[in-house]
């Protein structure tokens, strides 16, 4: 495993950000293509991203989104705009099901500028967008949402597979869940799924849980967030995926994780972990929304289950990180706080 240092967050760091956009844009996207071609003989590419010269990070999540504007994806796409304007937003997380209902067709379906690129066009949205693939992306061409040619029609776009996002006091480890869910394979119905570079499917998960396990054994970062699609913790339609109970979460908990983030039920929900310390958030309201099947969940431990679009917000320092949920007008459903004592360090 390799860690890219940054050439240039220093430097960055030492001049007002607004006056700096653009330039800090180029480079951060000229270094995340430099750091994939460095770092490709890696098990999990590592990435970094500058934070604030105020020392903070803020960033939106959004899940389940691509439908070309309708189920309210753009009424979603305008207030993460004007949120994010607000909160100056460094990057944007997509938690996966980026194109419905068949992920892409290839690197020229037309989804991408009409689910993407012209729908989240508010001008703070123009920062990288760090995705992971949904079930729904594995039903089309997985290898065209992973490509360089996405990157180029659109320099925000950045798709892997699994990965690691380091901005100094948070490191981020993105995990492509859907293979692990059994039910894909072995009763998938009348959808086909796109496994290439999933097989054989037994190393394909016991590498990436070594890799997560590992990566996560090494960070010495304030924070460790993991980002998937799938839920683990949810009282909505899918609920709780058993496979990543079984063969993540233990991951989780050995490793101090601080959150797991994801989309796939299409709602908004915290659930506090009253076992360990972590924060399980979904944020999966990107367009539709409104299944009404919410199961009942333990209300010490349901912070909040709204059953229609939004997205969610995180504002983090290295002691404190303070989230948000939003609704489709902008109105704040539901907030957390997070303090922690700073570790004495050299
Ligand atoms: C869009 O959002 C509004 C407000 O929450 C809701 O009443 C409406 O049903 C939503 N439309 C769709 C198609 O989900
Ligand atoms: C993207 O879609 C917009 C609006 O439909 C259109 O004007 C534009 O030409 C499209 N761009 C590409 C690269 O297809
Ligand atoms: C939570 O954090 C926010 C942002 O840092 C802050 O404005 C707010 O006062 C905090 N609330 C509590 C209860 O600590």
């Amino acid at each position: 495993m390799m860690q890219v240092i940054s050439p240039f967050s220093s430097s960055v760091a030492t001049v007002p950000f607004g006056k700096t956009i653009h330039i800090s844009f180029l480079l951060i996207t000229a270094w995340i293509w430099l750091s994939s071609v460095v770092s490709s003989f890696a098990e999990l590419q590592h990435f970094q991203h500058p934070i604030k010269p105020d020392g903070s990070l803020s960033f939106l999540v959004v899940g389940d989104w691509g439908r070309k504007g309708l189920y309210n994806q753009s009424e979603v796409a305008f207030q993460m705009g004007l949120v994010g304007q607000k909160l100056d937003i460094d990057l944007v997380i997509s938690t996966g099901d980026n194109f419905y209902e068949d992920g892409l067709t290839g690197v020229d379906d037309p989804a991408f500028n009409e689910s993407f690129t012209t729908i989240y066009t508010a001008p703070s949205l123009k920062k990288q967008w760090y995705n992971v693939l949904g079930n729904h992306d594995y039903r089309g061409d997985v290898e065209a949402q992973l490509s360089h040619i996405l990157r180029e029609k659109d320099k925000r776009w950045l798709c892997l597979r699994s990965f690691i996002l380091k901005a100094e006091f948070v490191e981020f480890f993105f995990v492509d869940t859907t293979p692990f869910v059994d039910q894909y394979f072995s009763d998938p119905g009348d959808d086909t799924y796109d496994w290439k570079g999933v097989s054989p499917r037994e190393d394909y998960l016991s590498n990436l849980l070594r890799d997560v396990d590992a990566a996560l054994k090494k960070s010495n970062a304030e924070w460790k967030i993991v980002v998937g699609h799938h839920t683990i913790k949810s009282a909505g339609h899918h609920g709780v995926t058993k496979e990543l109970v079984e063969q993540l979460v233990p991951i989780l908990e050995a490793n101090s994780v601080d959150m797991y983030i994801n989309g796939h039920d299409h709602c908004l929900e915290h659930i506090s972990d009253s076992n360990s310390q972590i924060q399980y958030l979904t944020s999966g309201g990107g367009s539709k929304a409104w299944r009404g099947d919410v199961h009942r969940w333990d209300p010490e431990e349901l912070k909040l289950y709204y059953d229609g679009q939004g997205f969610m917000s995180m504002q983090m320092t290295q002691k404190q990180v303070h989230i948000a949920f939003y609704d489709i007008f902008g109105k704040v459903l539901h907030t957390w706080n997070i303090s922690k004592e700073l570790h004495s360090s050299t």
